[in-house]
């Protein structure tokens, strides 16, 4: 094969300067928009038409490889799965925060503070502390090169962190290249920065995710920031990136390139501003996000009124925080009061304690859901608690509220576990009423009375009758209808209630069949509503794939799985062709998932409903077949590693044009490798391969397995 019958199989002509006018305006319109939706939560363009201008930029990206940047907004998520993360060190150690648990403690370290002399320059400036939100996620650094981010690193043991950098590329509201905007009056960004601050999981994608893990049969996270240092630990990034964590930056200073200092940098920082209040004043302006509640304070008592104010606040907040940081303002004040070992002596933590109160239990109630799990629920008399009124605690089954023994009448302390969720601690034995009694594992579902049972080896308890019980149905219909799945606006489970009730629904195809003049004989349903209502269901039909497997209900897939599964298989006939072999391969999927899946798509109901779903035009296909179809399938099933000097393809090139054509690139050789394309100078990985005996292709090999003629 010449060289122009490469480049064209590689659609890869030089591209134009117009082109790259266009590549280059694309991208900073894209960097824009993302920072009023991330940074700012100001978004001046719809989801589609920000779409539009990714696949723009996607659609020339593919067509001209060679014009791919790090920066580019299509490259957040550019990395692949690696098989460890790495360990790097920080150039500025790392510190944690000393805590205050009362307005004595706060004073005394306001006293230590004051009693060291204060720098002659900083004397007449103030304010003298700054309180801000103490964020419950994990503290990360990024280290941006001359606007660029080249490295994000957890704090690990302070001296030591690892290297995150693809996983946090994966935040959108974390700039890829600073400044975005950058202001008239903004300093200028140093060669070397780093930035620090916490990242955080917003309450919403935590309570979304611990979904998505109870349907996948996996364990929940415990609270927002396991879930988050979890996410960002991910060896895939592009489950980090299905994970929405958010970051809040507090900290940046200029660093000096050194040969000498293992960290690759000089140790002293430099500082970019006076004051701490400055710093996060040039972070925003820098298009970083900075704590959303910071507050100039002169005195302890100002600060012990934020403390107050935001104990109550602060469960209004989309994410968590457990406490406020105090911190000195002038930075020239901050550094002649220094670090004891471990911490800051310049700032401190002030830690709210977890609220609990007591309150008294109406009733048990009895839950049934999507598959069959029946929940004890408490039903409580309605008490304020961490910011909302709470009047229902679950006490999740049987077994935990046999060992709690909660009865109808019993006092009980409630809480909110990881501060979001009701929970019923414990019974106040001295208070409970003479009368009472325990409450009786149910023999039958509440609902349909059908026989309850257990799966071997859970502690659920389950209604046996799957197709029939009312409340199984009708929580299957919602989950279609819900957010996480179809996001069909104005069906909610009233509606749904009411259109089993009228014999409207049975299954989620039947959404797609109801009319106006059906919707209008339900009772308060007007002509505009039902106009909405089947405008919201229409608009359903093209959902992706991903989220139609989500809406069935397949056991053990949650949004992640729905999302692995569709990106490998993007139609519903290549997801039913897959043999549970294939499926078990995809990383995060494995052998337990797999033959879910494969058992669920084999059952002669699902292929009817799949069937009737295609008849009444819903999607069923992922949108990146839109890019797979300029490629074709030729390497599907190959993970293909590339090393050393090619001939003709850059590395990058190359690995474009595996993926572009249904394979894998992967950076390590493995027992998994199907093959390594080998150039000049490559190293171990061609040795490894050699010594577990994987195919060693050149260049023309590869070109030549595109073209199905298998490798010569
Ligand atoms: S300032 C020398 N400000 O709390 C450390 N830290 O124990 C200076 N944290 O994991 C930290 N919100 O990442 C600071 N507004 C805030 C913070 C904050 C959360 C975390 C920090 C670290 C821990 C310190």
């Amino acid at each position: 094969m010449d060289l122009a019958q490469q480049q064209s199989l590689l659609g890869s002509p030089v591209a134009g300067e117009a082109i790259q006018q266009q590549v280059t305006a694309l991208r900073a319109q894209l960097a824009e928009h993302n920072h009023r939706y991330y940074v700012l939560d100001a978004p001046t363009l719809t989801d589609a038409e920000y779409d539009a201008l990714y696949r723009e930029l996607v659609t020339i990206e593919t067509q001209y490889p060679s014009l791919v940047t790090a920066d580019s907004p299509t490259q957040r998520v550019g990395d692949e799965p690696r098989e460890g993360l790495t360990s790097v060190r920080h150039p500025v150690r790392m510190m944690s925060l000393s805590n205050v648990f009362n307005k004595e403690e706060l004073d005394a370290w306001a006293q230590r503070l004051l009693d060291a002399e204060m720098p002659p320059s900083d004397e007449a400036a103030t304010p003298r502390f700054v309180a801000e939100l103490k964020l419950d996620g994990l503290a990360v650094s990024l280290i941006y090169e001359n606007g660029l981010l080249t490295r994000a690193a957890t704090r690990g043991n302070g001296k030591q962190g690892e290297d995150i950098t693809a996983n946090v590329r994966t935040i959108g509201s974390i700039p890829l290249k600073i400044p975005v905007t950058p202001a008239a009056d903004s300093p200028p960004v140093p060669e070397v920065l780093e930035v620090r601050g916490e990242i955080v999981m917003p309450n919403a994608a935590f309570i979304k995710l611990n979904k998505s893990q109870e349907t996948a049969g996996l364990k929940p996270f415990a609270n927002p920031r396991n879930a988050g240092a979890g996410s960002v630990r991910q060896l895939d990034p592009a489950i980090t990136a299905a994970r929405q964590l958010d970051a809040y930056l507090y900290a940046a200073h200029a660093l000096e390139q050194s040969d000498t200092d293992p960290s690759g940098y000089n140790p002293s920082p430099i500082n970019v501003a006076h004051t701490h209040w400055q710093t996060l004043e040039t972070l925003a302006a820098w298009g970083f996000k900075t704590n959303a509640v910071k507050v100039p304070c002169a005195t302890t008592d100002d600060v012990m009124a934020v403390i107050t104010e935001w104990d109550a606040k602060r469960h209004d907040l989309p994410m968590m925080s457990d406490g406020m940081v105090i911190k000195t303002n002038h930075i020239g004040w901050q550094q002649r009061l220094g670090f004891t070992a471990k911490s800051p002596r310049w700032a401190t933590a002030w830690k709210y304690p977890p609220e609990m109160k007591t309150t008294v239990v109406n009733e048990v109630l009895l839950s049934v859901g999507r598959t069959g799990v029946i929940t004890p629920v408490a039903d409580l008399v309605p008490v304020q608690l961490s910011g909302t009124t709470v009047q229902r605690a679950s006490l999740h089954n049987y077994e935990e509220l046999a060992k709690k023994d909660v009865r109808a009448g019993d006092t009980v302390w409630v809480h909110k576990a990881a501060e979001i969720i009701p929970e019923v601690i414990k019974v106040e034995l001295d208070k409970r009423p003479a009368d009472t009694l325990p409450i009786p594992e149910p023999t039958e579902c509440p609902i349909c009375q059908a026989e309850t049972y257990r799966r071997e080896g859970e502690v659920a308890l389950r209604c046996s009758n799957h197709m029939g019980c009312a409340a199984q149905v009708q929580s299957r219909l919602e989950h279609w209808a819900s957010k996480r799945a179809m996001d069909i606006d104005h069906v909610g489970p009233a509606l749904i209630e009411q259109l089993l009730d009228n014999d409207l629904l049975g299954g989620p195809e039947d959404f797609y069949t109801l009319t106006a003049e059906q919707l209008l004989t339900l009772e308060r349903m007007a002509e505009k509503s039902a106009q909405n209502v089947l405008a919201a269901i229409q608009l359903s039909k093209q959902q992706p794939l991903s989220r139609v497997l989500v809406g069935l209900g397949i056991r053990h897939v949650g949004q992640e799985v729905a999302l692995l599964l569709s990106q490998r298989f993007p139609s519903i006939e290549q997801l039913q062709a897959a043999s549970a072999e294939a499926l078990a391969e995809i990383d995060g999927v494995g052998p337990k998932v797999a033959a879910s899946v494969k058992d669920y798509l084999e059952q002669p109901a699902t292929q009817q409903r799949l069937t009737r779903l295609a008849e009444l035009g819903l999607t069923l296909t992922e949108p990146i077949n839109e890019l797979a179809d300029k490629g074709s399938n030729a390497l599907e099933g190959h993970s293909i590693v590339v090393t050393g000097t090619l001939p003709t393809l850059g590395r990058s090139d190359a690995e474009a044009l595996i993926r572009l054509h249904g394979g894998k690139p992967v950076k390590s050789v493995s027992k998994k490798t199907s093959a390594v394309v080998v150039g000049e100078n490559a190293g171990s990985k061609l040795d490894k391969a050699e010594s577990l005996n994987i195919p060693i292709w050149s260049e023309a090999d590869l070109l030549a397995a595109i073209k199905q003629e298998g490798p010569s």
